[in-house]
């Protein structure tokens, strides 16, 4: 089975608009179907691809082997990226993939403790092992205060204070240690009428984004990786998430903004000049006929900057 479908591929490798000589620096290289896009495209390109996960780092290694010579793998966190360029000897960038949040494999695998469909699998959910957080600590120790922020701010989900309540009194009795034990206590928490199969998906989004704090120093992250850019370069962000995707259009905003002087100043003297250029102004989202073929890309948005300065 394939690791992970690549989501929007043609959209990515026209978003990036990928040239010969360029250098790449695909983030999150997962199973490495976008990065091995991006080194067909010309026999000159050179990549550098970060997952914290090993796993996919492995897969990647595999997938990538046709290339080899020219692409270096490297086991970290993407918000260490300033590290990982200085390792692999790169400055300026044309080019920056974020494909965000987890793949096909990571779901799939039931020992990596994900999926509310994995009845006996551990509430793990670390995407790299060695991080010393799991969901079981999460759903376990955290207050219920903490608790319930987690799952009505990551996880959008309107029963979270019947599910946080549920969670507090069930852990009373005993550690909550399976996926299969919790996606059913978040089951019995909704309202019969508002059940369905997915009905946990919610709740185990927004742990899984607690666990592996994907949204924290995001917005730093972003920044930095599109001053990195030469000019020309392009920046592709694909998210899955709605705070995600906000976390990246302020950030484009923010950059592709010029003086913030008040109006009735004579001169600016702030000083700040246009760095980027969003390619489209509305995010691009994946073809009825895609989501068809992978239901993954149902929700995803694509955003595309252009480095100007
Ligand atoms: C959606 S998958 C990427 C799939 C990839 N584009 C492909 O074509 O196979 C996301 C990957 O990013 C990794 N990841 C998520 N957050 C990360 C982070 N902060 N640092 C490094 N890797 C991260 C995950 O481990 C996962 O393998």
């Amino acid at each position: 089975m394939e690791y992970h479908l690549p989501v929007m591929p043609e959209e990515v490798i026209e978003g990036l608009a990928v040239k010969g000589g360029g250098v790449y620096l695909d983030c999150t290289v997962g199973g490495g179907g976008h990065s091995f896009a991006i080194l067909a495209q010309d026999p000159t390109v050179r990549l550098v691809g970060i997952d914290r996960d090993g796993e996919a780092i492995e897969a990647a290694e595999r997938r990538l082997s046709p290339f080899r010579g020219r692409y270096e793998l490297y086991r970290d966190n993407f918000k260490n990226f300033r590290d990982v360029l200085y390792r692999a000897g790169v400055d300026g960038l044309d080019g920056v993939l974020l494909d965000l949040g987890i793949s096909s494999h990571q779901i799939d695998d039931e020992a990596r403790g994900f999926s509310y469909r994995s009845a006996s699998a551990p509430l793990d959910m670390r995407m790299d092992r060695d991080g010393l957080l799991t969901a079981e600590y999460v759903v376990n120790e955290y207050p219920e205060d903490k608790l319930l922020k987690i799952l009505r701010e990551y996880g959008e989900e309107p029963f979270a204070a019947v599910i946080v309540r549920n969670i507090a009194a069930r852990r009373k009795r005993g550690r909550i240690s399976t996926c299969g034990e919790l996606a059913e206590l978040v089951e019995e928490s909704i309202p019969p009428k508002f059940r369905s199969a997915a009905c946990a998906r919610q709740t185990f989004q927004a742990i899984r984004i607690e666990v592996n704090g994907e949204l924290e120093g995001l917005k730093e992250c972003v920044t930095g990786l599109a001053r990195r850019l030469k000019t020309g370069g392009r920046m592709c962000v694909l998210t899955f998430h709605s705070l995600e995707d906000r976390i990246v259009k302020q950030v484009f905003r923010e950059l592709e903004s010029e003086c913030e002087c008040p109006k009735n100043f004579p001169v600016c003297v702030c000083g700040k000049k246009r760095e980027l250029k969003t390619v489209n102004k509305k995010p691009i989202t994946a073809s009825e006929e895609e989501v068809n073929e992978n239901p993954r890309s149902k929700c995803a948005k694509l955003r595309i900057a252009e480095k100007t300065a």
